[in-house]
């Protein structure tokens, strides 16, 4: 084999193994785009999510490879109520929609500040179009 298929084949070998392995563990994140303008409680939210939410659910919630993205369908307020927001907060959530595994609960954040977050999350939600959509399942 000349050099150039011997470097060819490695470079086939290499993704080959990088494909198979990123089908094993696929974190998934998004391209979040902003809202021009927060309002005032969201921008507050922001601050928490970046201090509190973004090392696993990425920035502004685009995900990471320990948490989900929630500017995510899967987080539209018809199945993930704001009541499952404050849930996730207040009791950490088991593994059951990623491999990610659990959350743990953030009681370090109080009910004022997680409306605010939560207030944040959906306006950057619906800015990417994610908005109600009744739960059928
Ligand atoms: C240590 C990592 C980590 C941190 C920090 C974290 N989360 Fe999570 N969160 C996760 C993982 C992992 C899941 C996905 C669990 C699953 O569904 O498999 C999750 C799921 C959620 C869900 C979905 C709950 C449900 O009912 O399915 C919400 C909402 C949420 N997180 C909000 C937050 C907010 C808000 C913060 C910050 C205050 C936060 N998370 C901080 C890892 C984290």
């Amino acid at each position: 084999m000349s050099q150039k298929n011997k470097c060819l084949t490695k470079i086939a070998v290499l993704a080959f193994v990088m494909s198979t392995a990123s089908a094993a563990f696929s974190a998934e994140t998004v391209n979040v785009k902003m809202p021009k303008e927060l309002t005032a409680q969201a921008q507050w939210g922001a601050m928490a999510f970046d201090t509190n939410c973004a090392a696993c659910h990425g920035k502004n919630g685009s995900g990471t490879d320990s948490g989900p993205p929630l500017i995510h369908d899967t987080y539209n307020p018809g199945h993930h109520g704001d009541e499952a927001f404050y849930r996730a907060m207040n009791s950490g959530v088991q593994q059951h929609h990623w491999p990610y595994g659990n959350m743990p609960a953030q009681t370090q954040i109080k009910p004022d500040l997680a409306k605010k977050i939560v207030k944040f999350v959906r306006e950057v939600q619906q800015e990417n179009g994610i908005v109600f959509k009744p739960h059928r399942m």
